[in-house]
This record gives C-alpha cells, sequence and structure tokens, in this order.
C-alpha cells in the first residue's frame, strides 16, 4: 500500500489535537471532525441526551453544534463546569432524611426554571426586537426580576430549590403547603410566560448546552438529584418548541451510579445516544488530523483527499521490519478502550518521544514503544481516578498484578479476586466495596471498566485477531463462562507483566 509522502516539515507542525474538545475547538476542530452517525443523529434533535465515557467525544460534539449553531443565527447557550457545585448543594441544601422533600422532583422543577429564565434572558437581550405578541411580557418580567447583577445559574437553580424546601419541610399548615407547593412545581412565575416564548420561538432558535457534569462529581445525595432533575427538565423543555432544544451529556459511569436515573431515563431511552468508537473510525479521526497538519504546511488538499486513511497512518508511522502499516496501528488501538483522547494521547506522546531525534516521516515503531510506559502509567491512574467514587482505592487493586503473567485462567482470577476480597492480598482505601465483592462481581467490575479483557467461550478466532475482547468491543458477553481472562494491553506495560503464550484456544 503507497504511503503519504510527508516532508520534514510537516514532522515539525504535526499536531494531533488537544485532549479535550474544549481546546480543540479554537484549534481546527472542525477541520478535522469526525461526523459520526452519533454526532449526526444528535445534531438532527432525535437525540439529546449524549451517554459516553470520558475522553469519547461528548463535547466535541456539543462544541460542534454550538458552533455550527452560532453561524446559522441561532443562540447558544453554554452551561459550563463552574457552573455547578455539588458541595455546595449538599452544605446549602438540607438532607433528605430530615424532611422527606422529594428531591428529585424538586431539582427537576429548579432545573426548568433555570433554564426558561436563561433562555427568556437570552432573548431579552439588548438589541433583540421583541413585539407584543412576541416577548414584550417576557422582557418586562426579566427587566424586572432577573435584572440584578450577574447572579450566577447555580445562584438561581439554588434559591429556587430554597423556596421549595422552605415550604415542603418549614412550618406551613398543611393546605396552605401543598397550594404553595403546586405553584412553585407548576413554575408559577413563568408559566404564563410560555405561550409568548413559544411565539417568540417560531422566528428564533435557541439551544442550551449542559456539559460536564462530572466535574466535581461526589456521588452525594443532591449530586444524584441534580443530575436526575435535570434529565427530567431536558425531557419536558424539550417538547415546549422544536426551535428550543436542551442538550445534556453525562458520563457513563455516572449514569449507571445513579439508580433513580436509569429507572427514570427506560421511559426515554429513544432519547439516549451512547457514543461508541471502532477502529476505523479512530483511524479515520487520526487521518484527518494528519491531513489537516499536512494541509496547514503547504501540501495540495487534492492530494490529501485521496490519500486514504491506512496511507496518512503509514506517513507518520513506519511499520516493523516485517510488519505492515496495520502492525502499528494495531498495536496503538489495542492499548486504548476506544475513546478519541486515547489514541490522540498515545500518538501525541509518541511524537513527542521522536522529536529531536527522528528528523523526517514516517516515525520508526520505536517511538511508539518508547512512549508506551508513560501512556500506560498515565492510563491506569486516569481509570483509577475515573472510578474513585464507585471504587476507591481501584490503583491499588492494579498494582496486584504487577509483575503476574496477563493471561490467567479463571481458576487462576477467580483465586486472586478471593484473595483480594478477603484481604489476605492487602489494598489502600477500598474497605468501602472490595470485602463486598465475590469474585465473580469483583471480575465484571474489572472487565465493566475495561482492566481485563475475556476470551468467549467456543469463538473462533480469524489469524491475526486477538481471542480476546474488551467491553469496549462487545457488548454481550457471558462472563461466567469465560474460560481465559487477560489483563487490558493497555495496563500491562505500566504493570510489567510478562508477555505469555496466548493459551490454547478452545
Ligand atoms: N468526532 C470527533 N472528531 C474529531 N475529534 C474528536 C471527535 N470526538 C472527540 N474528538 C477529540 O477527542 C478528544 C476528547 O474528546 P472530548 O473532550 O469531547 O471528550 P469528552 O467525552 O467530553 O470527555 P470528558 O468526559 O473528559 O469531558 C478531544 O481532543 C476531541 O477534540
Ligand atoms: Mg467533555
Amino acid at each position: 500500500m503507497p504511503r503519504l509522502a510527508l516532508s520534514p516539515k510537516v514532522l515539525d507542525h504535526l499536531d494531533f489535537g488537544t485532549p479535550s474538545a474544549e481546546r480543540d475547538i479554537a484549534r481546527g476542530l472542525e477541520k478535522c471532525f469526525v461526523e459520526s452517525g452519533a454526532y449526526q443523529r444528535v445534531n438532527s434533535g432525535a437525540k439529546t441526551i449524549v451517554l459516553g465515557n470520558r475522553g469519547s467525544g461528548k463535547s466535541a460534539i456539543f462544541q460542534m453544534i454550538a458552533k455550527r449553531e452560532r453561524l446559522a443565527g441561532s443562540n447558544v447557550i453554554e452551561l459550563s463546569p463552574d457552573d455547578y457545585s455539588y458541595e455546595l448543594l449538599s452544605a446549602t441544601l438540607v438532607a433528605e432524611r430530615k424532611g422527606s422533600w422529594a428531591k428529585h422532583g424538586a431539582y427537576a422543577a429548579a432545573w426548568k426554571y433555570l433554564i426558561y429564565v436563561l433562555v427568556m434572558k437570552e432573548i431579552a437581550k439588548k438589541g433583540m426586537r421583541l413585539t407584543k405578541n412576541g416577548g414584550a411580557d417576557i422582557h418586562r418580567y426579566i427587566r424586572d426580576n432577573h435584572a440584578t447583577g450577574n447572579l450566577g445559574p447555580l445562584t438561581l437553580l439554588v434559591s429556587y430549590l430554597k423556596r421549595l424546601e422552605g415550604i415542603k419541610i418549614g412550618p406551613l399548615e398543611a393546605g396552605l403547603r401543598t397550594r404553595e407547593l403546586d405553584r412553585l412545581y407548576k413554575l408559577e412565575e413563568i408559566h404564563d410566560l410560555l405561550p409568548s416564548l413559544k411565539n417568540v420561538l417560531d422566528k428564533r432558535r435557541v439551544v442550551v448546552f449542559v456539559d460536564e457534569l462530572d466535574r466535581g462529581w461526589d456521588s452525594s445525595e443532591d449530586a444524584k438529584s441534580f443530575v436526575a432533575g435535570l434529565f427530567q427538565a431536558c425531557v419536558s423543555i424539550n417538547a415546549l418548541h422544536p426551535n428550543l432544544r436542551v442538550y445534556v451529556s453525562l458520563r457513563q459511569e455516572l449514569y449507571d451510579d445513579i439508580p433513580a436515573l436509569y429507572d427514570d431515563m427506560q421511559k426515554h431511552r429513544d432519547l439516549l445516544e451512547r457514543i461508541q468508537w471502532s477502529e476505523e473510525s479512530l483511524l479515520e479521526l487520526i487521518a484527518k488530523r494528519i491531513r489537516y497538519s499536512a494541509q496547514e504546511q503547504g501540501y495540495d488538499g487534492d492530494v490529501l483527499q485521496r490519500a486514504t486513511d491506512p496511507a496518512c497512518w503509514a506517513g507518520v508511522f513506519a511499520s516493523p521490519p516485517g510488519g505492515s502499516w496495520e502492525t502499528t496501528f494495531r498495536y496503538t488501538i489495542e492499548r486504548t478502550l476506544y475513546r478519541p483522547r486515547e489514541i490522540i494521547q498515545f500518538c501525541t506522546d509518541a511524537l513527542e518521544s521522536a522529536r529531536g531525534r527522528a528528523k523526517k516521516l514516517p516515525l520508526p515503531f520505536a517511538a511508539i514503544a518508547r512512549a508506551e510506559h508513560t501512556y500506560s502509567a498515565e492510563r491506569a491512574r486516569d481509570i483509577a481516578a475515573e472510578y474513585r467514587y464507585q471504587y476507591p482505592g481501584l490503583l491499588s487493586v492494579f498494582e496486584v498484578f504487577r509483575g503476574r503473567r496477563h493471561t490467567m485462567t479463571r481458576d487462576e482470577l477467580e483465586l486472586l479476586c478471593l484473595e483480594l476480597a478477603t484481604g489476605d492480598i492487602p489494598t489502600r482505601d477500598t474497605f468501602p466495596w472490595l470485602p463486598h465483592c465475590d469474585p465473580d462481581a469483583l471480575i465484571e467490575i474489572l472487565y465493566q471498566m475495561g482492566f481485563l479483557i475475556a476470551q468467549p467461550l467456543g469463538d473462533s478466532v480469524r489469524p491475526g485477531e486477538s481471542a480476546f475482547y474488551g467491553v469496549h468491543q462487545v457488548h454481550q458477553i457471558n462472563l461466567a463462562a469465560v474460560p481465559h481472562f487477560q489483563v487490558h494491553p493497555m495496563f500491562r506495560n505500566y504493570l510489567g507483566m510478562e508477555e505469555a503464550p496466548a493459551p490454547a484456544h478452545t
């Protein structure tokens, strides 16, 4: 297969991008954005709730839609991480057990109130033309009620929750309490403005993005109600008018950590988009970035477009002796959980390790090998950090695999898991969860987070393909019937795991 010939100038300026979409958007993300099926379904509005692991591209989808909506003249509201503080919520609000005040519903009402007020503020901004039946009353309401200073969105949300809390658990006579609560749940303060809002929306479009909800996540009662309430609000507001759209993203593990949300969302499954990547789509992502860097250095756009994705890869990463472009690509992709941030990081680390040594492209395979230790260590720490609320002390569980063979029989793995759960092999900070795990449960946890890959029973293996699959590759696997497991290659270098020949196929 021909490779794309790239000059040393491209090596000097080659850029695989930054780890987060918020920074990538200023560095040409739209030029190398992969318009996946997920993007298209979200962009069309068919899906409004985006689920995905860390670094899977939730913000990238939002950033791209926001940019395109702005260009088309829509009003865009982005609620950013600084806007939430779970600690503040827990510190400010009375705990559920002290007042039985059904927090999910309260949060849902408060979120609806907040989002409607933000939308009305946006359309009542200076310079917007509002006529009598097209929003003059909205303008008046905002001027009279929300003109003072720049109260942050969280303050507005908390103030509404405080009103609900005061009535729910304050010393009110029962009948009065019900009436007052009803008023607040029905958003009486703004309810009469909604017909007017619809009129305005006939001519204007407003899109709201709520992203990065996991920043500062503490798994508290308030944090969970905050997110569950937001989901409810999102579904309800999206029914108001096609020109008002609210998008929410959430990390997959947080979603799984909120049972109330899970139950509620069964009714709205059709609105959920789970982001998933394949080897082909990740190759496309890297190839687009290579083409973009080359184009910036004056390469002919037509030539670059004609170069296939493998040719672009081979233009940057040389094959090892006796191998093909696929050898290096497969080596790299196998060390990821199929998330864009991972492959971007690994390629960037390889590039950095070669800068100053290599004078030309493609880079030798050694560049990837040299970068692997740092990459593997960072990923192990990141994954442990990603699950720190559900499974604290996870890194010390990973450490137990240090120096062992990476392929294990079920019996070997079960014994190790039993020793971990009983504390025969000591770990740190794992007491909230590990002692409660039987071996099968621990295997399931390690598999679900990507640390283990499994060899399905009776699976036929094609030459050159691994017999082991991870959670990012297959979705239905009967773990109880798996005879052999491996530690995922991404963790092995960090854990100094001995390479062992794959077991005979059963
Ligand atoms: N469809 C895509 N096309 C091109 N690049 C992408 C795409 N999706 C994600 N990326 C890139 O992958 C990296 C990670 O994506 P992003 O920041 O959107 O992840 P995330 O899911 O928001 O992660 P987190 O949970 O940490 O917020 C970024 O550099 C982003 O630009
Ligand atoms: Mg993000």
